[in-house]
């Protein structure tokens, strides 16, 4: 049995039911998108961003991939930032990891996965740099996620620090850079306490950022 027909089927009952809570749902959509916040996740089926904080549709513009990495010369990426903060006018960005994040375990390791492999060494290069941090940690479980938090961080300066973001604060945009990790053993969001809203407060952001150690995705698991 292939398995679109049930995705047809399951769509039909969703538009039925979201039809059903609010008659004019579809067409409020379909005149304009209002959202106000850029989600930049990992691609992992686990973390569905508009769920896991409560949006509907049209509230969430979202940027996912695997490990939830910003590439300065990633034009996607750069696309969905760019139109996010000039055409939608979002002013709130979100860099969400998650523990137990298959493409950080995977660049930790050192494991062959196939093509994939080039993208993660962008995850290599957060982890080379905090080297020691890493390395003080008791168990593999540890250091994934303290890989995670560590991404999450360097990914959301690596949104700071692109010229749109840059652009757009010294144009006096109320824009805010925030870096969060969701669990999937709970299913709750942790702050980072990385929160970002002009160009100059990035580095001193950073650095409590890193240096405050977290890890606190794996209790009770
Ligand atoms: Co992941």
């Amino acid at each position: 049995m292939p398995a679109r027909p049930q995705l047809f089927a399951n769509n039909r009952a969703w538009a039925a039911k979201m039809k059903a809570q609010d008659p004019q749902f579809f067409i409020k959509l379909t005149r304009q998108q209002h959202p106000r916040y850029l989600w930049i996740g990992c691609s992992d089926s686990r973390v569905p961003a508009n769920e896991i904080v409560g949006l509907m549709p049209g509230e969430l513009f979202v940027h996912r991939n695997v490990a939830n990495v910003v590439v300065h010369t990633d034009l996607n990426c750069l696309s969905v930032l760019q139109y996010a903060i000039d055409v939608l006018k979002v002013d709130r960005i979100i860099v969400c990891g998650h523990y137990g994040c298959g493409g950080v375990a995977a660049a930790l390791r050192d494991e062959s996965l196939g093509l994939i492999d080039n993208w993660l060494l962008h995850i290599r290069d957060v982890a080379r740099k905090h080297q020691g941090q890493l390395a003080a940690l008791p168990s593999e479980v540890a250091r994934v996620d303290r890989l995670v938090e560590l991404n999450v961080i360097e990914q959301a300066v690596n949104v700071c620090d692109t010229t749109i973001v840059k652009n757009a604060w010294a144009s006096g945009r109320d824009l805010a850079v925030m870096g969060w990790v969701y669990s999937l053993h709970d299913g709750l969001l942790r702050d980072l306490s990385f929160s970002v809203h002009r160009a100059d407060e990035v580095a001193a952001a950073y650095r409590a950022a890193i240096s405050a150690t977290q890890v606190n995705g794996r209790h009770g698991a």
